[in-house]
């Protein structure tokens, strides 16, 4: 019982991860993926690549930019109709895309 148990909360944790990644995925391709690209990697010169950006940096950006603690013209506008869920969501995803780095 107390196995099935720990094995039911492992399962749950697991599979909200999974779900938050793939809600943040589906929210990043229509909200975000015009400017930081599909991949994360910025099609627009002038935004950031997001993919494999820390976490905690990612969410601290995203809040500062919807409190006008960040002022941005074009991601004040689009922060500002994100909810913490959509926040969370959003960085799970970006965080979660694997880079690798070639040096010169
Ligand atoms: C119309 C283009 C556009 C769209 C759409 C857009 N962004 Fe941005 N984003 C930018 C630009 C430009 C910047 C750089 C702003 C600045 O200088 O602070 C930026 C910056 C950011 C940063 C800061 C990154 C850093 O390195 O500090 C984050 C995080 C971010 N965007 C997330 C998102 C998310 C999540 C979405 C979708 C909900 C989104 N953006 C949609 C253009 C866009």
């Amino acid at each position: 019982m107390r196995n099935f148990l720990l094995y039911s909360c492992l399962l749950i944790t697991l599979t909200s991860y999974a779900d938050d990644e793939s809600l943040g995925r589906a929210k990043a391709d229509s909200l975000c993926s015009l400017c930081h690209g599909p991949q994360g990697l910025a099609i627009l010169p002038n935004a950031p690549n997001l993919a494999g950006q820390q976490p905690i940096y990612l969410n601290e950006q995203l809040k500062n930019y919807r409190s006008g603690k960040r002022p941005n013209e074009v991601m004040g506008v689009i922060a500002k109709n994100l909810t913490d869920s959509d926040i969370s969501q959003l960085v799970e995803w970006y965080s979660s895309i694997k880079v690798t780095v070639e040096l010169p």
